[in-house]
């Protein structure tokens, strides 16, 4: 892997972990930051080991407080709407990736930080953590994708009170609502996504990617579109050595060893 000023990548087993590494700035998104995730994200693409990849932010306080204020406050329409697409396509890819991507929000997810989130497979987070979606307090609205994944998320009139309102939510809040799966506190936060990342990677990649990848193109297909899409990643899975090799230990009674073929 490259090396990278504004962020951090470390591998823990088969697990990838990228902190956002600007604390002096509450981990916000620059183009920096933009930039060499994208970098890592090739990175990522290109090693067929990795099986599972976790996105912090460095310290105790931010996970990523938003966007950077300082070069949103230089923007035109024109760069605005090119500045927007950046993030979308960026955060687009991780929602793609062909591994299970969890945040670990180790605290304020706000902004382009929640929507960083959302654009995660699901989250985890700290008893600290805070989320919300500030921006019409700054006179602009979402642009990394909020006002798409929030709803999807959380239904559309919790997204429109988060988005209207601006103000900030409790991990606790966001469990109830389902925008996390689980609340932490701080120190256990990263060994549990861990732990399940680990047991993520028992399991047959093939199998976990194809599941990823009809969720994700299901959700916004009608249920019978949905289902069909289903029968074909399903009977696709039939081409594996790994479908033969899990059913088969299963029957003899002993754990399975995937190749990812
Ligand atoms: N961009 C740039 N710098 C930021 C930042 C951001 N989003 N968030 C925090 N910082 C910087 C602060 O400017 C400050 O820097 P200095 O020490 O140089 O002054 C440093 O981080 C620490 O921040 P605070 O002193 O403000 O810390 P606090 O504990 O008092 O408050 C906070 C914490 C409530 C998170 C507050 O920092 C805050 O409101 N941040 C902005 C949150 C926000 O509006 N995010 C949305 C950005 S727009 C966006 O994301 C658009 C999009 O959809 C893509």
């Amino acid at each position: 892997m490259a090396n990278y000023e504004t962020i951090q990548f470390t591998q823990q087993a088969e697990t990838g972990l990228i902190k956002i590494n600007r604390p002096k700035a509450l981990n916000a998104l620059n183009l920096q930051v933009l930039s060499e995730l994208g970098k890592i994200l090739d990175d990522i693409d290109r090693d067929q080991k990795l099986r599972a990849l976790v996105i912090t932010g460095e310290g105790d306080k931010a996970f990523v407080a938003g966007a950077d204020i300082k070069e949103i406050h230089e923007l035109n329409p024109d760069k605005a709407r090119a500045f927007a697409e950046r993030g979308q396509k960026l955060f687009r890819r991780l929602e793609v990736l062909r591994i299970p991507v969890i945040a670990a929000v180790n605290g304020f997810a706000l902004g382009g930080g929640c929507e960083l989130a959302l654009a995660c497979d699901f989250i985890f987070a700290s008893e600290n953590a805070k989320f919300g979606l500030p921006e019409v307090s700054l006179g602009i609205m979402p642009g990394f994708g909020g006002t798409q994944r929030l709803a999807r998320q959380v239904g559309l009139a919790r997204a429109r009170e988060l988005t209207f309102s601006g103000k900030m939510v409790s991990a606790q809040e966001a469990l109830a609502m389902g925008l996390v799966n689980r609340v932490l506190p701080l120190s256990e936060l990263l060994p549990k996504v861990f732990e399940l990342t680990a047991q993520i990677a028992t399991r047959a990649p093939i199998a976990v990617a194809k599941a990823k990848e009809t969720i994700n193109t299901g959700i916004d297909l009608d249920l019978d579109s949905g289902l069909e899409l289903e029968r074909d990643g399903f009977a696709d899975l039939f081409r594996t050595q790994d479908q033969v090799e899990g059913t088969k230990a299963f029957i003899e009674k002993r754990q399975p060893q995937f190749r990812g073929v």
